[in-house]
């Protein structure tokens, strides 16, 4: 039995649509007839994001949604509710690597206070205030799927390269904060399944300056990468929940 098995119409919702990984999912989401409608937020609003929602006007809503501001989670949330029941399905994609002058710290004489809280805002406190204000739609009968994209670099258990403190301790926290949630959740909305998914390396921005020595056979297209995470999120089963799975549906150490 597969997670979305039996419902008519999924629901789902895409935070970080506007490119990369989210952009991937809310394009593969919309191939797939049983998703009736989906929501994607983006904080920059690209052309291939407005192009989609121009081709598919009756399932595809766009939101603006800047992770870093609560009070903009709330509003979309509860525009959301305004036009449907509840979602089954939840991917938080949003994370950064580099941004502006903020690169990954190579030894400690890079670490910087603001750069750390930055990691910590956007990667891992972020996708817990989604998780605040989602229960309302959550707590329906049918079973739903809150997934994360985690990396596999915040395994503490894994770490043996050492450097890029910030990304890596906020996927940590990312990590710690959302199996909280998973168990919260299991008393809040017992149908929801929770977990980090860890997507391989992908050919994103994110990535784009680190692929050199990335064996051209382990650095993903965005299209493989979504397909492999929604094949993971479909075969999900109730143990799952608050778990670190991998792209093949692996577990990893914490
Ligand atoms: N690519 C990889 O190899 C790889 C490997 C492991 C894990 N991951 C994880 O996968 C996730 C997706 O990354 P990606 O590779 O798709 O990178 P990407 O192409 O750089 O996309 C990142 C997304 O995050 C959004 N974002 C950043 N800051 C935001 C904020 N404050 N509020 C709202 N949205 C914000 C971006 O929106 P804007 O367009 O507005 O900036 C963009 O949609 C991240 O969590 C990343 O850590 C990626």
């Amino acid at each position: 039995m597969t997670v979305f098995e039996g419902i008519e119409s999924i629901q789902a919702l895409v935070v970080g649509a506007s490119r990369g990984i989210g952009f991937g999912m809310v394009q593969q989401l919309l191939s797939d007839p049983r998703v009736g409608q989906l929501y994607a937020t983006y904080r920059t609003r690209t052309a291939a994001l407005t192009d989609l929602a121009a081709q598919h006007p009756d399932r595809l809503t766009l939101m603006p949604m800047d992770i870093t501001q609560e009070a903009q989670i709330a509003d979309g949330i509860a525009q959301i509710r305004q036009q449907s029941q509840g979602l089954h399905l939840v991917l938080y994609c949003v994370g950064f690597l580099h941004e502006g002058t903020i690169q990954p710290e190579k030894s400690l004489q890079q670490v910087q206070a603001d750069h750390l809280l930055r990691y910590f805002q956007v990667n891992s406190i972020g996708a817990v205030l989604l998780a605040k204000h989602l229960p309302p739609l959550l707590k329906h009968s049918e079973r739903s799927v809150l997934a994360s994209i985690s990396a596999k670099i915040g395994s503490i258990g894994d770490n043996q390269l050492g450097g890029w403190y910030g990304y890596r301790a906020s996927k940590a926290a990312l990590n710690m904060l959302m199996r909280t949630v998973a168990i919260e959740y299991s008393r809040k909305c017992p149908k929801t399944l929770v977990v980090m998914l860890h997507p391989g390396t992908t050919d994103t921005r994110l990535s784009q300056p680190f692929q050199r020595n990335v064996p051209p056979e382990k650095l993903f297209p965005v299209a493989r990468t979504a397909s492999q995470l929604l094949h993971v999120i479909e075969t999900l089963q109730p143990e799952d929940s608050g778990q670190f799975l991998s792209w093949d549906g692996s577990r990893l150490p914490w």
